[in-house]
């Protein structure tokens, strides 16, 4: 996990900022190349107005807390996902048929956090990266409304066996897999194959947004029950963060 410091002593490491700063400038060939960004003020401010705004307190940043920068952020994975391209290609067929609005509490923002949830877990629980892709595209895709609707999982699951062998193609077994995670993930389950565990955290990390915040056992993989985790999802979900993903395929309905 990465972090970025505030101005304020860090509280429960029991180092001010600028202690922490000098050591890592003394020990800087020991830190690995992408361990820390440094942020211009613009950038920072920027951060704490767009991204973190509700970790603000009192007129100042408690901690600040970040992934790290956007672009290649899952390193082991990588090779296993699917392409943007395919990403976009595959959201816009699903959109068509898309009952709400794009831009809602269950639209295309919240599809690409679950992803960026589901795929930075993935880099630990093993799960599948392609059905963690596919679960954050399929899972409320077909909701007919943003309340109760205990259906659309299945629904949602259906149109993916559908659109299998067109845009994408999993194999049976994966498929199954994301069938599963889509039908079951409203239902508060938390055993199961490790990449539907990963799609179920993935999905509950981000309901933050509507004011529900995940308590650890409510988690079913282990680095979602993680402390930090849990509130640097929660901070991008308040946020309505919107990933790069989410925002290119925002962006090509207008
Ligand atoms: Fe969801």
């Amino acid at each position: 996990m990465r972090r970025l410091l505030t101005r304020r002593p860090m509280s429960g490491y029991g180092v001010e900022t600028k202690a922490l700063n000098r050591a890592i400038r003394r020990n800087i060939e020991r830190f690995q190349e992408d361990f820390m960004l440094k942020l211009t003020r613009p950038e920072y401010t920027g951060i704490l107005r767009c991204q973190i705004g509700t970790l603000r307190h009192g007129g100042h940043s408690k901690v600040v807390l970040l992934w790290g920068r956007s672009g290649a952020k899952y390193p082991t994975i990588s090779s296993e996902m699917f392409t943007d391209d395919t990403l976009k290609k595959i959201a816009r067929e699903i959109l068509k048929g898309y009952a709400l609005e794009p831009r809602g509490i269950h639209g295309v923002a919240h599809w690409g956090r679950v992803m960026d949830n589901g795929l930075r877990l993935a880099e630990f629980t093993g799960a599948n990266a392609r059905v963690v892709q596919l679960f954050a595209l399929f899972h409320d895709s077909r909701r007919l409304n943003d309340d109760h609707d205990p259906l659309h999982g299945a629904r949602g699951a259906e149109l993916a066996a559908a659109m299998n062998g067109g845009l994408f193609t999993l194999a049976s077994t994966d498929l199954e897999l994301l069938r599963y995670a889509c039908t079951r993930h409203t239902e508060g389950l938390t055993e199961g194959d490790a990449t539907v565990r990963t799609c179920w955290d993935a999905d509950r990390l981000d309901l933050p947004r509507v004011s529900v915040f995940p308590k650890p056992a409510r988690l079913c993989t282990a680095p979602a029950r993680e402390k930090d985790f849990i509130a640097q999802a929660a901070a991008r979900s308040e946020a309505d963060f919107h990933t790069a993903l989410a925002q290119a395929i925002i962006d090509s309905l207008e």
